[in-house]
């Protein structure tokens, strides 16, 4: 906060020395007090005034070079409410598809709840449109584990139709290997990259800052297979804690908002200059419906929890000073509970399709864009 202190050294100076260089100008003591006054509340309202005006704070922040993830946005109270929603049992069916069978275009329907605070955000359910001009020529890379893919799917899904879905699932869902896809409508370049321990995306980060090339969003998740194959949350503390270093290393990239907001020019979208990031969280676990004697043995609620803690202990999510905001599918997959899955751990896409909603609502927020 080096430009605040700086402005209010500068707000000093021009309270004390202009009245007193009037002085100088042969005006009365109380004339000068009059004008002391005067310039000090406007300089005060101004200064109160400023975080409202974004241009203006985009102006005065422009010397310092942490943007990336700015603490301000987890503080926006609207971001706090992005997970206040509800399923209900009723389905929405897509009545615009060619597909005859009603299983796959009819979805159970969820729904920010309606009440003042949260409907004082505006959140909205993006539509096939709204997210192409979001997403128009960025790179998203969703790193992690079956999580991360059933995202990768809801967003292909919001982009390209189910149709289009549909052609490429084949490749999409080759166990356990990376997916690429350009979007030529949009120029949008989106990245699935299987990595299924925390340490493999700690090597993803480490290869972004290798070949300084980064995506514009990266949202990332693991902890199912540390919880059932390292089994030990000490190390996936550690793990954690690693990640969240070489993440922000990586931060001062977003620097190019700087070169932005000194221009002046704020014509494109933020969105498409800054590191946007995301923590694809664990889905809540229904153990006794879990598929093998392995998992229900080691993936217990009270093995899952102590995993959670050891996350929010990390300082790796926004929620606990961190860089990465969490799209929390634990709390999205409890409220649909155990009729939205199957395995127990696998949920029905409209959990994922509402945290891709809450993460397009969160860019936009970010971006400070209202949608249309
Ligand atoms: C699909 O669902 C719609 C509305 O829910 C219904 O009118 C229609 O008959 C269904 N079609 C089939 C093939 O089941
Ligand atoms: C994407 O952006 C380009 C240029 O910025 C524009 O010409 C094009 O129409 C946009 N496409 C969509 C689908 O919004
Ligand atoms: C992920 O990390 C594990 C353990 O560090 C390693 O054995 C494995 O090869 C990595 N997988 C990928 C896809 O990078
Ligand atoms: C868990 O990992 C830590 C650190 O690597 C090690 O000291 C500890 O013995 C491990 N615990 C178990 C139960 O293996």
């Amino acid at each position: 906060m080096l430009g605040a202190v700086q402005l209010g050294l500068l707000a000093a100076c021009v309270v004390l020395f202009v009245p007193m260089g009037m002085a100088g100008w042969h005006l009365s003591r109380n004339k000068m007090l009059f004008f002391s006054c005067a310039l000090f509340i406007t300089l005060a309202v101004g200064v109160h005034l400023t975080p409202y005006f974004p241009s203006i704070s985009a102006f005065l922040s422009a010397s310092e070079v942490i943007i990336s993830t700015p603490a301000i946005l987890y503080h926006d109270s609207c971001v706090l409410l992005l997970h206040r929603v509800v399923y209900k049992d009723v389905r929405e069916c897509d009545v615009d598809s060619n597909f005859d069978d009603n299983e796959s275009v009819c979805k159970r329907s969820w729904d920010w709840i309606r009440n003042g605070e949260v409907d004082e955000c505006e959140f909205q359910k993006l539509k096939k449109s709204d997210a192409s001009d979001l997403l128009n020529g960025s790179w998203v890379v969703v790193a992690g584990d079956s999580q991360s893919r059933l995202m990768v799917v809801s967003l292909l899904e919001l982009i390209m139709g189910s149709e289009g879905v549909e052609k490429v699932k084949g490749d999409l869902f080759k166990r356990h290997s990376d997916y690429s896809v350009m979007v030529e409508e949009i120029g949008m370049r989106l990245d699935f990259v299987w990595a299924p321990y925390v340490a493999n995306l700690t090597q993803l980060t480490l290869r972004y800052k290798g070949s300084k090339d980064f995506p514009d969003i990266l949202m990332m998740g693991a902890g199912l297979w540390d919880m059932l194959h390292v089994n030990n949350v000490t190390e996936f503390g550690v793990s954690l804690r690693v990640l969240r270093d070489n993440v922000l290393a990586l931060l001062p990239v977003s620097s190019s908002l700087v070169a932005d907001a000194g221009g002046g020019g704020v014509s494109e979208p933020k969105a498409s200059h800054l590191l946007h990031l995301f923590w694809v969280g664990m889905p809540t676990l229904i153990t006794s419906m879990l598929n093998t004697a392995e998992k229900k043995e080691r993936m217990t609620t009270a093995v899952y929890s102590s995993y959670d803690n050891e996350l929010a202990g990390s300082n790796l999510l926004r929620q606990s000073g961190g860089p990465l905001l969490k799209l929390d599918i634990g709390l999205l997959s409890e409220f649909c509970g155990p009729r939205c899955t199957s395995d127990g751990m696998h949920y029905d896409e409209v959990v994922y399709n509402t945290a891709l909603q809450i993460m397009l609502n969160a860019l936009l927020i970010e971006s400070n864009q209202k949608p249309q």
